[in-house]
C-alpha cells in the first residue's frame, strides 16, 4: 500500500507533462530503484492507459528493471565503437564469470549485470561502468580485477 501511495504521488507530480508515462517511470525508478510489476495497474489506472500499454513500455526500455538491483551494478557497453575494440569478448567473459545474462542479478544479490549502448566514452573503449564509475580500455584482466573488487 505504501508503494502504491508513493507511485500515486509520483504520478501527481508529472500528470501535466505530455506523454507522462515515461517521466513517471523514470521517477519511479529513481525513487524505488526499479519498477515493481505491482505498480503497472496503478500507473494504468492513474494515467488512463491499458496495463498492456504500460507493460509494453516497461519491457521495451531496458532501463526499467522489474526487480530490485543487486548491491553492485556492472554495465558493459556493447555499442559499435566498443565492439570494435573487444567489447564482445568482455560481454562473454562477464556473463560466464557471473553466471548470469544481461539484465539479471547473481543469486546472492551481489551483482546486477546490464548492457548499455554507449557510455559516451567511445574513444577509450571498451567501456565498463561499475556503480556509476566509468572505466576505459578495459582488458579481460582488468574486467576480472573489477569483478574481484565488488563487495560480496
Ligand atoms: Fe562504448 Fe560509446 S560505444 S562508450
Amino acid at each position: 500500500l505504501e508503494l502504491e501511495q508513493r507511485v500515486r504521488a509520483i504520478v501527481a507530480e508529472h500528470r501535466d507533462s505530455r506523454g507522462a508515462l515515461l517521466p513517471v517511470l523514470h521517477a519511479v525508478k529513481e525513487e524505488l530503484g526499479y519498477v515493481d510489476p505491482s505498480v503497472i495497474p496503478v500507473l494504468a489506472g492513474e494515467l488512463n492507459l491499458s496495463r498492456a500499454d504500460v507493460y509494453g513500455v516497461i519491457t521495451f526500455y531496458e532501463d526499467f528493471r522489474q526487480s530490485p538491483p543487486g548491491r553492485t551494478t556492472v554495465r558493459i557497453c556493447r555499442a559499435e565503437a566498443c565492439r570494435a575494440v573487444g567489447a564482445g569478448a568482455l560481454a562473454d567473459r562477464v556473463r560466464s564469470r557471473l553466471g548470469v545474462s544481461f539484465g539479471e542479478t547473481t543469486p546472492d544479490g551481489a551483482v546486477t549485470l546490464d548492457q548499455v549502448f554507449c557510455l559516451g566514452n567511445c574513444a577509450t573503449g571498451p567501456a565498463v561502468e561499475v556503480d556509476g564509475r566509468l572505466h576505459g580500455r578495459v582488458t579481460p584482466e582488468r574486467l576480472d580485477a573489477l569483478l574481484a573488487s565488488v563487495p560480496q
